[in-house]
């Protein structure tokens, strides 16, 4: 089986993680969503009673950080959702979240999902796809989902969210989202699931050299 690396970034609600946890399971390889690394610190953080945007704290619930953590029920939702993006900004959360990350993909290879993996965390991988959708279809895209989980909002608000979480992710002084340059971007806003995925297929079949890794 070949040990290829594959970084599938974008933003919040643009279908990167249905795709990479797809292509995961079609190639054989380990899965990783490292949105959850970030949730699970931030939730680390907030069972000691700290503050997420205590540098201090938040490093120190990253480099304590265990596998076992990632399987937490609580690491979604709308306080989950804040502490992760303030430990993000950390620059000693990232540092230790990147070993966590190298060793998860050192042994078999692996396809993680994230923002900064074709950028910061494997600048050689052997794939990278950066998924985008417009902020509307994403905010439609991710209603839809709370409808189904019967949790009801206003969809404004949920766009609002998007809007405010992206502005977040680009504007982040450290690994800021953005595609790496040798990233292909495929934009899923007028694309169902399956055809999102054939697009993966067509470039991951193009791309991927069997052999090569
Ligand atoms: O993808 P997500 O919503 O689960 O990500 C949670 C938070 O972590 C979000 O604020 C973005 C941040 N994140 C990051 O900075 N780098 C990654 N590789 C993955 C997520």
């Amino acid at each position: 089986m070949a040990r290829w690396i594959i970084a599938i970034d974008g933003p919040a609600a643009a279908g990167k993680g249905t795709l990479a946890r797809r292509l995961a399971a079609h190639l054989g390889l380990p899965y990783l969503d490292t949105g959850l690394l970030y949730r699970a610190v931030g939730r680390l953080v907030l069972d000691r009673g700290e503050s997420p945007s205590d540098a201090e704290a938040a490093s120190r619930a990253a480099r304590e950080l265990r596998p076992t953590d990632l399987a937490r029920s609580d690491l979604r939702g709308p306080e989950a959702d804040a502490a992760a993006a303030a430990v993000a900004s950390v620059p000693g959360v990232r540092a230790a979240l990147l070993n966590f990350q190298h060793d998860f993909g050192a042994g078999q290879g692996a396809v993680l999902d994230g923002r900064d993996i074709g950028t910061v965390v494997f600048p050689a991988a052997d794939l990278k796809l950066f998924i985008v959708a417009s902020p509307e279809a994403r905010a439609h895209r991710r209603w839809l989902e709370l409808r189904d989980r019967g949790v009801a909002v206003d969809p404004a608000e949920v766009e609002r969210d998007i809007r405010a979480r992206d502005a977040q992710d680009a504007a982040r002084a450290i690994a800021p989202l953005r595609p790496a340059d040798d990233a292909v971007v495929i934009d899923t806003t007028a694309l169902d699931r399956d055809a999102a995925f054939a697009a993966v297929l067509e470039i991951a079949g193009e791309r991927l050299v069997p052999g090569s890794a």
